[in-house]
């Protein structure tokens, strides 16, 4: 298979320097509580392993999956729990982690699902946001970069499964 290159919307020195502003926001809005941090796989994977790092606060990692796309570009308007958290989130700090908010749709029913396990606050960081797409009310609290309205690649986020290992954000191409 031909290695695919594909343009660079956002490179990765940008990345690394916002992260670093993000986990300095969120270090100083939680201080002196606890978080537990839920990586929203699998796009979110690499965000959520830097972001991380860059937060000074004893904090748990969970992981939950769900699935809105299938191996198009286009949603399926439907979101699938495939994986859920292991933790009791009751009276706790959450703290979401997504790569993407496009239609909103599955932020929107990721926090419908959390608040019924009645975290003490529920806040969210993305690493992407397309305003163009929004067909449902999102609040993010700690936001990498607003984008175009563009198929991304790159830095966790996939097309049918590949490209997630680019260091990068890249734009997809028709034909690739
Ligand atoms: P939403 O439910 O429409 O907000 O879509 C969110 C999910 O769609 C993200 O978690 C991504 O998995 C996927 N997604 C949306 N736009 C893109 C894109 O440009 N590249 C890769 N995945 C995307």
């Amino acid at each position: 298979m031909e290695l695919y290159t594909p343009e660079v919307m956002i490179a990765e020195d940008e990345i690394v320097t916002r992260i670093e502003a993000l986990g300095k926001a969120i270090t100083k809005d939680f201080e002196n509580e606890d978080l537990v941090v839920i990586c929203v796989l699998k796009g979110a994977f690499v965000f959520c392993s830097d972001l991380i790092k860059r937060i000074n606060l004893p904090l748990k990692l969970e992981f939950i999956s769900l699935s809105s796309y299938g191996d198009s570009t286009n949603s399926s308007g439907n979101v699938r729990l495939e994986m859920d958290i292991t933790a009791n989130i009751e009276g706790k700090n959450v703290l979401i982690v997504e790569d993407i908010v496009d239609s909103g749709l599955t932020i929107k029913t990721l926090l419908e699902m959390l608040a019924i396990r009645r975290p003490k606050a529920v806040r969210l960081a993305s690493l992407l946001f397309k305003p163009m797409n929004l067909k449902h009310k999102v609040h993010i609290d700690y936001l990498g970069f607003e984008i175009e309205d563009k198929f991304v690649i790159g830095y966790g986020l996939d097309y049918a499964g590949r490209y997630r290992e680019l260091p990068y954000i890249g734009i997809l191409n028709a034909g690739n």
